[in-house]
């Protein structure tokens, strides 16, 4: 037998024979993670650290979960495969859990095995269903990776694969984002001119199928809707005849404080897609979930779509176990309240760090954003020196808190701060302790003379 691989060696053969992704491949420094438990993991040095990115924001139910490890392993050893076409105990019973977690209405099931793949079969559905073509998305929003879900992505991780002109078919409405309105108008006073623009969209582009939305838009920055604003999209869809659709990968499964974000409001999407949570990434399974009326209209009508992997046994019993663990463990109320004070310790730095521009979330998702001033409200990066590899102000805040052994996402100009639902206050105060400490360095950019600053646009 050969000896072990050592973690330079795991390192080295990763990055030489894999792509990393969403990067510069000479911008790859893989860490080599080792093992991982609740709401750590540790990497090749033996370092340890908290999870306030749940990985990406999927693994809620923390790392190591006993009973979904035993669910993989009991369905490995009944059924490890069948084919899509056939019945199996996992995919009822999933069936019939679905129907009392999910928002009231969707009874209809297509079962993919990741996130991006949910979105390629509502875009399909939709189009099939309502007989026309246009898809309306947001600029602010990422709906996955593939060919129509990176069309329908609103962020400039589109840009590189559009050299030829946009997907076909796909519009971008204005965001909500009442920090920074990209039409520049104050809530309340708007009465959600974001929304009438779309409904305008909607009533002069004809031929629009769906609307798709992130309930709360995830990396792009944990933008909450004020509470008007989903009832108000439900009444516009319904009024031209559009379908809804929920993208739901990210917020599904507790991760706001709700089962799912859509609940705050009690708005009833026609289609709602989900991946991530579903089984808390311990294997890779998306959902794609519809009404009656739509799945009626397939009874007579060809359903043209399909994977091998779909309803794969292997992803659908741990979906069970994980749905029971999160009842079990109460994990969605424990968001809401875990959250609640996330977002109290989060909120109460910005008196504190001159670079704090706004502070937001729900549940245990919660979003820091950095300016350069806070009344002007401008990035220290742009999009463009993200996609050109150079260093983001953001970037070197999350590395000064990963030296302190704390992990969280780093966006172009705000921090995601997502930890697994079973986070408890002491590493919550660990968690927001290690970012205090590391958002001096952005406050001293703040005091350093005009050149420096020069350099970020
Ligand atoms: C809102 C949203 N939709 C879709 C996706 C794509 O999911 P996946 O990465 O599982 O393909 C993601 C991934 O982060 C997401 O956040």
């Amino acid at each position: 037998m050969s000896a072990p691989l050592t973690s330079a060696e795991v390192i080295a053969l990763t990055k030489d024979h894999n792509y990393g992704t969403w990067r510069k491949q000479k911008l790859w420094n893989p860490s080599h993670l080792v093992s991982a438990d609740g709401c750590y993991f540790t990497d090749g040095n033996g370092k340890r650290f908290l999870d306030f990115a749940s990985q990406l924001i999927c693994m809620n139910l923390g790392h190591n979960n006993p009973a979904v490890i035993k669910a993989i392993q009991d369905q490995a050893a009944t059924l490890a495969y069948a084919a899509p076409f056939y019945a199996t105990t996992a995919r009822a019973e999933l069936s019939k859990l679905l129907l009392d977690v999910l928002p009231e209405g969707l009874t209809k099931f297509f079962f993919t095995t990741s996130g991006t793949d949910a979105n390629e079969a509502a875009f399909k559905i939709a189009r099939m269903y309502t007989g026309k073509t246009k898809i309306i998305t947001r600029y602010r929003s990422y709906h996955g990776s593939t060919s129509t879900s990176i069309a329908a992505t609103g962020d400039p991780r589109r840009w590189p694969i559009e050299p030829g002109g946009k997907g076909g078919g796909v519009i971008f409405s204005p965001e909500v984002n009442c920090y920074n309105c990209p039409i520049k108008h104050t809530y309340p006073g708007c009465g959600i001119a974001c929304a009438d623009y779309l409904e305008h969209m909607i009533a002069n582009e004809g031929d629009v199928a769906a609307v798709i939305m992130e309930p709360v838009v995830g990396t792009n920055g944990v933008l909450v809707p004020p509470p008007e604003y989903f009832p108000k999209i439900r009444r516009i869809c319904d009024d031209h005849g559009v379908l809804l659709i929920a993208d739901e990968v990210m917020t599904g499964w507790g991760r706001t404080g709700k089962w799912f974000a859509v609940d705050h409001w009690g708005v009833k999407p026609d289609i709602l897609t989900t991946a991530k949570g579903i089984t808390s990434a311990y294997v890779p399974l998306g959902l794609c979930a519809t009404t009656q009326k739509i799945a009626d209209h397939f009874i007579d009508n060809y359903f043209a779509h399909g994977h091998t992997y779909e309803a794969h046994p292997m992803t659908l019993g741990p979906a069970v176990a994980t749905i029971h663990e999160m009842q079990r463990l109460n994990l969605v109320e424990r968001s809401a309240e875990m959250g609640a004070y996330l977002g109290e310790k989060l909120t109460a730095l910005k008196a504190k760090h001159p670079s704090i521009g706004d502070v937001r979330g729900l549940g245990l998702f919660w979003a820091v954003e950095l300016v350069k001033d806070q009344k002007k409200k401008n990035p220290f990066n742009s999009w463009q020196d993200k996609l050109d590899g150079k260093p983001m102000v953001t970037d070197q805040v999350a590395a000064k808190m990963a030296a302190k052994g704390v992990v969280v996402m780093s966006w172009m100009s705000h921090f995601v701060f997502a930890p697994p639902l079973i986070v408890d206050k002491a590493q919550i105060d660990e968690a927001v302790a290690a970012f205090d400490e590391a958002l001096v360095l952005a406050d001293d950019l703040l005091n350093t003379e005009a050149d420096v600053l020069q350099t970020v646009p």
